[in-house]
């Protein structure tokens, strides 16, 4: 949800600049006075009254608002009916700031308007958008243009619209509407404390559109620096944590140990694990851990009912680590985190330590959940790690039954000592990685 509030009096452009602001950068437009207008219409409608309170509060709950896009169109519907001309007549010109004050029609269209923008990315235009429905919009701009430049212009389209009136009548009307907006006990016009102020009196709409474009692409710019300088700032901390280290904390030993057993339980109650092949699990020494990838919940079980209490350090794309719980999981259960589609240099060198000081190296070769079913192009890591340090690959199928109960099935390890080099080739590699997967699928579709 990305939030540009657009307020200022009326007159400025401002409903032309956020519409063109839209069509340009892809928000959703809406135009708040629509909905005050809207209510105007209905009460017009139905000859209710200004004083007539109940009769407002009814016309309230049963209006229904709409803004919708046809052939590129922004139409207003009430009820059903497009009024997106009727609601800029000169009777609901003249009613509409006095429904705007009445707090209880206030209320109510807040409440609407913010639903209106629920996740979505929105310019919303308005006079209290940036101090009171949404006060902590992204981007507030307050357009503000003097009232003889309005006024001249009102004036200058009155008369090519042949409508009478004269440039110091329009004045006047123009203050005493500024006066009202300012003056309302709620909902007043005024300018966000954050609030940039563009002022349009002496450029064109294509030029303050342009203004307010610059705006908001530059405070985009600096949210995305920020985000990209605090995910940088965090990750190569965590990540120094995440090294192979044969010591480890006796903290993390104790708090690894403790959810182990509690997850165990878990698992064996919620999913009633049932393991086969147990005895194929290499005794000692290090191995490749490679299984499917079926869901994110029940990754785990992968680790805690085939390797016992031996240490494996798991292959998982970094994007893991931006929440923090399962950042916790991650540094407790060792992971290695690996930037996908780079070739994670860091993460390959990692790994191989894992493996030369003797312990599991876990990997889901599909690199996404269900990634087989998926048709995924199986990546050739595995197969990497393997021929190049001759240790022998452990395939895992997993499967989930129709009553929810998981069958882990362990194959007999495949060994890829005799196949030992520093450089595999390609064809080497993707045969290597058919033949991992092509075992895990067997495993999968043979668990009973
Ligand atoms: O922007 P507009 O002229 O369509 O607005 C119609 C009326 O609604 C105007 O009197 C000001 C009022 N209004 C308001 O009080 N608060 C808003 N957020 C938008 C409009």
């Amino acid at each position: 949800m990305f939030i540009v509030a657009i307020d200022g009096p009326a007159g400025t452009g401002k409903g032309t600049i956020a519409k063109l602001v839209a069509e340009r950068l892809g928000l959703v437009n809406i135009d708040t006075g629509a909905t005050y207008r809207c209510i105007t219409l209905a009460m017009l409608k139905e000859n209710v009254k200004i004083d007539e309170t109940e009769k407002i509060k009814e016309i309230l709950e049963k209006s229904k608002i709409e803004f919708k896009n046809e052939n590129g169109e922004q139409l207003v519907f009430l009820n059903n009916e497009d009024v997106t001309k009727q609601i800029r007549s000169n009777d609901v010109n003249n009613m509409v700031s006095l429904v705007s004050s009445l707090k209880f029609v206030r209320y109510k269209m807040v409440d609407l308007q913010r639903s209106l923008a629920e996740g979505k990315d929105v310019i919303m235009e308005g006079r209290d958008i940036g101090t009171y429905v949404f006060p902590n919009a992204d981007v507030k701009i307050y357009l503000d243009t003097t009232a003889e430049e309005r006024a001249r212009r009102r004036q200058k389209q009155n008369e090519e619209q042949g409508i009478k009136s004269t440039y110091e009548e329009v004045l006047k009307n123009i203050i005493a509407r500024d006066e009202n907006d300012k003056n309302k006990e709620m909902g007043a016009l005024k300018i966000a404390e954050d609030a940039v102020v563009v002022d349009g009196t002496y450029d064109s709409i294509e030029k303050n559109t342009q203004k307010v474009i610059d705006i908001i692409n530059e405070k985009k710019n600096t949210i995305i620096n920020k985000k990209n300088a605090s995910s940088s700032e965090n990750q190569p901390k965590i990540i120094e944590k995440m090294k192979v280290t044969k010591k480890e904390p006796i903290f993390k030993v104790i708090q690894r140990e403790i959810l182990r057993t509690i997850l165990w339980v878990i698992y064996k109650i919620v999913y009633r694990v049932k393991v086969i092949g147990k005895e194929n699990v290499p005794k000692d020494g290090s191995f490749i851990l490679c299984g499917n990838h079926v869901d994110f919940y029940k990754v785990p079980v992968i680790e805690l009912f085939t390797t016992g209490r031996k240490r494996v350090y798991f292959m998982a794309k970094i994007e893991l680590l931006k929440k923090p719980i399962l950042r916790w999981f991650a540094y407790l259960f060792n992971v290695i985190p690996v930037k996908r589609g780079k070739n994670d240099m860091n993460a390959m060198k990692q790994s191989l330590q894992a493996l030369n000081q003797g312990y599991i190296l876990g990997i889901f070769p599909e690199g996404t959940t269900n990634g087989l079913s998926k048709k995924v192009k199986v990546k050739t890591g595995t197969a990497y790690m393997a021929l190049r340090t001759g240790t022998k690959v452990l395939p895992v199928g997993m499967k989930v039954t129709k009553t929810n109960k998981i069958i882990v099935n362990i194959g007999k390890p495949l060994d890829y000592s005799s196949k030992k080099q520093k450089n595999p080739e390609k064809e080497l590699l993707e045969s290597t990685t058919k033949e991992i997967m092509d075992t895990i699928i067997m495993l999968t579709d043979t668990a009973k």
